[in-house]
């Protein structure tokens, strides 16, 4: 049975008491069905201000949850107002979404900057969990950073797809996760746009997708639960 990764992107959303509501209402699931995870791993990729908290809430219930930030610095720690560098992030999480979509378009970051991300995430222990909409990206980006290296999971992410509701078909997405794959290696890809508790197994039932990124459904502690139990 493949490993399979079931990544929530909260995305910019959630206060503390917001968070901690969402750990509560999933705890109430996980504990009428804890055995349910098996080979899934659950990950939530939140802001930089939930990290802490979230960690404290997860493990007080006793969750198998890990942590993601949702970016990361392309500095090392030094005088970058408003930065937050990968060693900072490694004390409270051990993945970071890179490259997503929503930070090219509207922070216009290049696969340059993305790649910074990159070499600092792994150097501090950070994996990264980065975001592709077309095979091309795969190459500027890793081709930068030395070329193979098995630290990765890849989300290809079409943006058509994205918070729109139209999920990209699950034979695009195979297809897509066997070219990642004959690019990188065995990596695990994950697929992201528009995945619900309903299209979930879709996807995660063909042979070259390990995985789901999840947005606006993830927001929904039940309708994330849902989405680990069909995936
Ligand atoms: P969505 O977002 O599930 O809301 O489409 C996915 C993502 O942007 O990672």
């Amino acid at each position: 049975m493949k490993r399979l990764f079931i990544i929530a992107n909260w995305k910019s959303s959630k206060t503390i008491k917001e968070a901690e509501k969402w750990f509560h209402d999933f705890h109430e699931g996980f504990k009428l069905n804890p055995l349910l995870l098996g080979n899934k791993q659950i990950i939530v990729a939140l802001s930089f201000i939930l990290l802490e908290h979230a960690n404290y809430c997860s493990s007080n219930l006793k969750l198998p949850i890990n942590f993601a930030a949702q970016d990361v610095s392309p500095f090392e720690e030094g005088a970058y107002t408003g930065e937050v560098n990968a060693r900072q992030i490694k004390e409270f999480a051990d993945d970071v979404i890179i490259g997503h979509s929503e930070r090219r378009r509207y922070f216009g970051e290049d696969e340059e900057m993305i790649n910074k991300k990159i070499v600092l995430a792994q150097k501090y222990g950070l994996t990264p969990i980065l975001c592709v909409s077309e095979l091309k990206q795969i190459h500027d980006s890793i081709r930068q950073v030395g070329g193979h290296n098995s630290n990765y999971i890849v989300a290809y992410e079409p943006l058509f797809a994205i918070g729109s509701s139209h999920p990209d078909t699950p034979s695009n997405a195979d297809e897509m996760g066997k070219k990642i794959k004959d690019t990188l290696g065995e990596i695990p890809v994950l697929y992201g746009g528009s995945v619900t508790s309903k299209n979930v197994k879709s996807f995660t039932q063909t042979p070259n997708i390990d995985g789901v990124l999840v947005g606006g459904a993830s927001l929904n502690p039940l309708e994330f639960f849902k989405i680990i139990e069909n995936a």
